[in-house]
């Protein structure tokens, strides 16, 4: 790809696509933000939106909201792959989550798009625990989650930027599907204790039950397909299926990916988790 190329960065302003954005400006490429709030808007709910975004693009970064397993994302993939190819974008880099059987229809659907593609499967990020949903509980000092004792393969998220950046700007990414975690199974009290460790706070882990978070979140004011989401991650997803690692990223990068107590140590650095009561 050459300088002059232009990359859009669906989903630009979230945990991924700001970092693939930041890593392809400062390799000077020409970078497109687009989401709902960007001029152009790109709304994955509103299609009517969607050329413009991908206008005189040649490749493009894809973090679908709020998750391929929803319905309509498979739809939708096979919208974006159709336009993408009437307007010349040659490369989609397209973000899929591990173990969602869902989230393979909109895999295949890309494959068979003829658009060319790399697929990044990943894990549940680190940052979930600190720019995400799970970093209220850790701020409060009780995280409490439907999840017990089944282990994760937690990823960084600058991971998965690098194997995006490395898939959009490097030969010999297109056409492969990458299975990304981190290099270590972790449960999710695990993550937080290590968490508490480094912060020198006392945070606590607690396991409900599916139901009760369903509730909690209810009595939150979470909308009821959001919380349909959640509801699929705990119970189908987390239910053993992703309890193995697997080398996406040094297959991709020709390197490990990196460990939770390092960034933890980095994040400690940053105040993000300190006691806010
Ligand atoms: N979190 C995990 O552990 C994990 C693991 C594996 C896979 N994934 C997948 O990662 C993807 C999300 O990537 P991410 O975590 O990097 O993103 P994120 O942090 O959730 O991104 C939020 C971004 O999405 C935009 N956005 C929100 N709703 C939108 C909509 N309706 N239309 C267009 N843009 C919208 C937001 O900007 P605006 O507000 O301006 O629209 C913002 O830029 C999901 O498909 C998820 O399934 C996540």
């Amino acid at each position: 790809m050459s300088a002059d190329e232009t990359i859009v960065i669906l989903g630009g302003g979230g945990k991924t696509g700001r970092r693939v954005a930041e890593r392809l400006t400062a390799k000077g490429k020409d970078v497109r933000l687009a989401s709902r709030s960007t001029a152009p808007a790109f709304d994955w709910t509103d299609p009517s939106g969607w050329a413009a975004a991908l206008e005189g693009a040649d490749a493009a970064y894809v973090s679908y909201q709020p998750d391929l397993a929803v319905p309509g994302a498979v739809e939708a993939i096979g919208t974006l792959c159709r336009m993408a190819a009437e307007k010349g974008v040659k490369h989609l880099v397209l973000l899929s989550g591990r173990g969602e059987d869902e989230a393979l229809a909109a895999e295949e659907t890309l494959k068979r798009s003829g658009v060319g593609y790399t697929i990044i499967s990943a894990s549940w990020f680190f940052q979930n625990f600190s720019e995400a949903f799970l970093l209220d509980g850790i701020q409060s000092g009780e995280l409490f989650l439907p999840v017990g004792a089944v282990k994760e393969p937690f990823i960084d998220a600058d991971d998965i930027a690098d194997v995006a950046v490395a898939a959009l700007t490097e030969p010999g990414h297109k056409g492969k599907t990458y299975e990304v975690t981190g290099p270590q199974l972790m449960t999710f009290g695990e993550a937080v204790a290590e968490i508490a460790r480094q912060t020198g706070r006392d945070i606590r882990f607690t396991t409900v039950g599916i139901d009760d978070y369903a509730a909690l979140l209810e009595q939150a004011q979470i909308p009821a397909d959001y919380i349909g989401l959640v509801r699929y991650l705990f119970t189908s997803v987390l239910d053993g299926r992703n309890e193995s690692l697997t080398d996406g990223v040094l297959q991709a990068l020709g390197r490990p990916p990196r460990a939770f107590a390092d960034f933890v140590r980095e994040t400690v650095a940053t105040g993000v988790w300190e006691d806010l009561k």
